[in-house]
């Protein structure tokens, strides 16, 4: 028998932290259902997410993260691979915590480079891929980050399952 949560996790961090890799690992050890946001929302707008971003703005976009995390209350055992710019909302750390945890994931802005420099899909990105640009943006979000976090978990050098287990531990220990 497979391991149930009765609450979800959310998995937040920079893009390129892992959060997908880490979500889809949990879902393969436990009986977990896995909810990638970005996929979700590029799945209903029938659209790339950088065509999201081109066509409707930012600020469209960043509303359908709201509206699917407030969806997402209704789930448990459920972890949720966040987009990178979930946490900025207060309001969405809000519902987040209403069912779940938090874990934060960080990684270095080199490991962050060389996770994401062959993807095309984030537009904050494009055009952007320097340890510089990945350090100022990480910088200006690191505050908000930490404080929605209940956990935070540095991920440079580690596999998946090392970052699992680390996480199942600390969790059953909070
Ligand atoms: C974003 C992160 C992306 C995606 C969008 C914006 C961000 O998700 O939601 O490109 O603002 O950090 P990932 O963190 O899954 O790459």
């Amino acid at each position: 028998m497979k391991m149930q949560f009765t609450y979800n996790i959310f998995l937040i961090g920079f893009m390129g932290s892992g959060k997908s890799t880490v979500a889809d690992y949990l879902c393969e050890k436990f009986d977990m259902d896995v909810v990638e946001m970005d996929q979700v929302i590029a799945e209903r707008e029938r659209m790339s997410i950088s065509d999201i971003f081109e066509k409707h703005g930012e600020l469209y976009f960043r509303d359908l993260e709201t509206k699917l995390l407030v969806e997402l209350q209704e789930k448990t055992n459920t972890v949720v691979s966040c987009g990178g710019g979930a946490a900025m909302r207060e309001c969405n750390v809000t519902e987040m915590k209403k069912n779940g945890k938090v874990v934060l994931l960080t990684a270095k802005p080199e490991t962050i480079l060389e996770r994401v420099e062959n993807n095309h899909d984030r537009p904050l990105l494009e055009n952007n891929k320097t340890v510089a640009y990945i350090a100022e943006l990480m910088e200006k979000r690191r505050e908000k980050y930490e404080a929605a976090a209940d956990m935070i978990i540095e991920t440079d050098g580690k596999s998946a399952q090392k970052i699992c287990e680390e996480m199942i531990q600390r969790l059953g220990e909070q």
